[in-house]
């Protein structure tokens, strides 16, 4: 009796410092209230600067941060340099932007609270804000994520994107027509354009995009609501105005009718609902594999790993 009373005393010890453990390790969105209060401030007036320069970095600045966390989860690693890094896998290379901006947050962080935030947690706030100041939702960002020590370009190869997106992340920004030319002239196949593309979007976009043209050239991902963050691209892929094949398959293919279809319609009527699904998605998103505790570290230089 008395040794499985200590047993379960033993027992109950062992549960709260896992309990306790497990708490620790998960996100809040307090986390540097006292270590570095300025935080959000500093990372708002920096996000903020930038899309005064630039008005297309806040979609590059929200990419990163969906860009980083589906490779090794939420952990900088997409902000490495180097030839193996993420930089250079096939769906980041020439495309994936903003580095320079997240160098300015971070040097901003560090003077105010050096060595305390981690660039992975930069990234999830100026994704954030990035939303926030185009016309989105705001949310509270889960923060306390810390930084690999490793890119990983296999992963980044493999793992970008994911089949199925119903974030509509792309309601900002621009895409090159080296993503999306196939569907204006199906190199592979009889040359028969994309049927589920809008025909006078498609002349558009053949003028933009000639064959053997340049495959730099850019244009808006949510076409006449380009640097709005809001609901119009649903209401594009209703009239057959989504930029990439990937887009519009959320409403036009023959496996949305069961799956997405629907959802495009309803996000397209209802903004509300819109950002509420993006608001979790959001944060679904950040919580992919963060690491805590020891784990990782807080990088001085978000392009290297401490030495
Ligand atoms: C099936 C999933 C997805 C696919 C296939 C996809 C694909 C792409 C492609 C091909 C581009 C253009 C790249 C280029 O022109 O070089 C792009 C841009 C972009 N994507 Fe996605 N994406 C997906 C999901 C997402 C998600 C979930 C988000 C946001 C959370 C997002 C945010 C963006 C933004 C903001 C841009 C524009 C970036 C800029 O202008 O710098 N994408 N995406
Ligand atoms: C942390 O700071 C935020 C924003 O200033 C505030 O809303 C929140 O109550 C603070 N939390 C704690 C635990 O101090
Ligand atoms: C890289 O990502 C892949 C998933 O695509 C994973 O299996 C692998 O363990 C990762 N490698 C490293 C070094 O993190
Ligand atoms: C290109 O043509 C092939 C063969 O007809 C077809 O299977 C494919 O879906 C087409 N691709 C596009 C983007 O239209
Ligand atoms: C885009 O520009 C880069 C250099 O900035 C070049 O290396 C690449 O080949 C170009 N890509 C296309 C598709 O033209
Ligand atoms: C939509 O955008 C396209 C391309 O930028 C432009 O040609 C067209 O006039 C715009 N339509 C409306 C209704 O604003
Ligand atoms: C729009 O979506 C919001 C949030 O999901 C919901 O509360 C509201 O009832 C919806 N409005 C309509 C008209 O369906």
């Amino acid at each position: 009796m008395k040794k499985s009373n200590s047993f379960y005393g033993y027992s109950l010890i062992l549960a709260f410092f896992m309990l306790s453990l497990a708490a620790r390790s998960q996100l809040s969105t307090d986390f540097y209230n006292t270590s570095c209060p300025k935080l959000l401030t500093i990372v708002r007036t920096q996000v903020q600067n930038a899309i005064k320069v630039e008005t297309r970095m806040a979609a590059s600045l929200l990419r990163l941060h969906f860009h980083d966390c589906f490779v090794n989860g939420c952990d900088g690693s997409v902000l490495l340099d180097g030839s193996d890094g993420e930089k250079f896998a096939l769906p980041n290379l020439n495309s994936i932007r903003g580095f320079e901006v997240v160098d300015n947050i971070k040097s901003s962080v560090e003077s105010a609270c050096p060595g305390v935030v981690s660039c992975a947690d930069l990234l999830a706030i100026a994704a954030r804000d990035s939303v926030l100041l185009n016309g989105g939702p705001i949310w509270k960002v889960m923060l306390g994520r810390r930084d690999g020590l490793v890119a990983n370009q296999t992963g980044a190869n493999n793992g970008l994107p994911s089949p199925f997106d119903n974030l509509g992340g792309h309601t900002i920004g621009l895409a090159r027509c080296a993503v999306f030319s196939n569907r204006l002239y199906n190199f592979s196949g009889p040359g028969i354009p994309d049927s589920t593309l809008d025909t006078n979007m498609l002349s558009d976009l053949q003028n933009l995009c000639p064959v053997n043209g340049d495959g730099n050239k850019t244009t808006f991902l949510d076409r006449n609501s380009t640097d709005l963050f809001d609901n119009h691209y649903f209401q594009n892929l209703l009239n057959q105005k989504g930029l990439l094949g990937s887009d519009q398959i959320l409403f036009s293919s023959d496996e949305a009718k069961t799956t997405t279809q629907s959802l495009v319609q309803s996000y397209s009527a209802n903004s509300s609902r819109f950002f509420a699904d993006f608001v979790n998605s959001m944060i679904k998103m950040g919580n992919i594999s963060p690491l805590t505790g020891s784990n990782g570290e807080i990088r001085k230089n978000c392009r290297v790993v401490n030495s």
